[in-house]
């Protein structure tokens, strides 16, 4: 029996700060950008989106389709947590309208813990194979103004419904893990926005990838040369392009190089105009290559390598099943890229100061998504979201 990944559909917001207009402020080239890291577009979550609405709203086309009694367990992957106690699936599961008897648990580790969510959902899928469970990714990222990572923000979420004999793709059980006490990034519980030592970070990216794939070819027949395309994590795209390339050398490939750019570039374009969605940005990856690629992919085995800073990174496999394209909801994503709604770097301004109530303050959020989920309000302490 195959385990693995049956539907898959991801969320953004509706508005996004071009990086020119960023590069224009800071009189910076904007090649550093479009080129350097390969970004062009880094979308901005509204006041009143977080990661509760990000996440009803990517996984709702999913629950319209299999209905609210299908799911056993709902995971949800974030670093952007709402609260250290109460999970923030739970407003998830009542905004979706899942049954009583599904649990619902939330998962921390950096960029990682959608993965970590994904294996132990396929775990509990081997278990019980008549169980569906629904992964959900979703998170916003922050960095300080002025800083190199400002460039680098974005948000999104990503839901999977993971299955027996799924149609898009199925999850194979061999893994290579890395684990090790790093200080690359980091966000302890006072700050709103990351601290990171960006440069380092990168050293420890391409060095968690060795250590995975290493760690993975130990256990795994399938070699370099078996794959048709990888996923990675994304925190901005030519991470991705440089690590891609390391391991394409470390593997002495015979490719050329836009041979070894093929095998990952239709996985970026979604990151390119998205930004960082950390634990997401793996996924939408995914979703990106899905949706892009126009020759039948059916058969294809996929690498993955998922890194989450601090650091705890995979690498793992998978195969692309057959008659998967009915499954896709490519034209719904393109539709909501497309009718995003750029805004101008006062306004970006403005979405980033809007005031984080943290002392307990009530509030009535004015509406600004598009989304079919918001945030409303924050009543004695109590966050209210609200069905568009
Ligand atoms: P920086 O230091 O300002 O940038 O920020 P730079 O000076 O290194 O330039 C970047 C690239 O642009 C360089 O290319 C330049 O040469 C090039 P490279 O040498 O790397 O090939 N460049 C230009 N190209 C064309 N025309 C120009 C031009 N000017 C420069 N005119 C840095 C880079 C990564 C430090 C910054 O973006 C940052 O701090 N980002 C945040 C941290 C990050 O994303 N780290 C990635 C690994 S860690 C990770 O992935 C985990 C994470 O997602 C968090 C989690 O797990 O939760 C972050």
């Amino acid at each position: 029996m195959s385990v693995g990944i049956d539907e898959i559909s991801f969320y953004t917001s509706n508005f996004y700060l071009d990086l020119r207009t960023l590069a224009a402020k800071q009189q910076t080239d904007p090649e550093k950008y479009y080129t350097g890291i390969g970004q062009e577009k880094m979308a901005m979550a509204t006041h009143d989106e977080d990661i509760v609405t990000m996440a009803a709203n990517a996984a709702l086309p999913l629950i319209e389709r299999i209905g609210t009694n299908a799911i056993s367990t709902l995971l949800l992957a974030t670093e952007t947590g709402i609260d250290q106690s109460k999970a923030a699936g739970i407003y998830v599961h009542r905004l979706l309208g899942l049954n009583a008897n599904c649990r619902v648990v939330e998962l921390k580790q950096a960029c990682y813990s959608a993965t970590a969510a994904l294996q132990m959902a396929c775990a509990l899928v081997a278990r019980q194979p008549s169980t569906k469970v629904l992964v959900i990714a979703s998170d916003i990222a922050r960095y300080d103004l002025d800083t190199p990572g400002e460039a680098t923000q974005g948000c999104g979420a990503v839901a999977m419904l993971v299955s027996h004999n799924p149609r898009i793709m199925a999850i194979d059980a061999e893994v290579g893990n890395y684990t090790d006490d790093v200080m690359d990034f980091w966000r302890p519980n006072y700050r709103s926005t990351a601290l990171v030592d960006g440069k380092y970070s990168t050293k420890i990216y391409l060095k968690a990838l060795k250590k995975t794939w290493d760690s993975f070819s130990e256990v795994s027949r399938i070699g370099f040369n078996d794959f048709s395309y990888f996923c990675y994590h994304l925190p901005f795209s030519r991470m991705a392009q440089k690590a891609h390339q390391h391991l394409a050398k470390s593997n002495q490939s015979e490719l050329s190089a836009e041979g070894i750019e093929a095998q990952i570039q239709p996985t970026l374009r979604y990151n390119q105009i998205i930004g960082n969605s950390y634990t997401a940005s793996i996924y939408i990856g995914l979703c990106s290559l899905l949706d892009n690629v126009k020759e039948n992919l059916a058969g294809k085995k996929v690498g993955f390598f998922s890194y989450g800073s601090g650091c705890v990174a995979e690498f793992f496999s998978g195969s692309i099943q057959e008659g998967y394209q009915a499954c896709l909801h490519t034209e719904r994503h393109m539709n909501m890229l497309a009718q995003r709604q750029e805004l101008n770097y006062d306004e970006y301004l403005a979405l980033y100061r809007y005031p984080d109530p943290r002392q307990g303050e009530s509030v009535e959020i004015p509406k600004a998504t598009l989304g079919r989920f918001r945030l409303a309000a924050i009543h004695q302490h109590k966050r209210e979201y609200v069905v568009c």
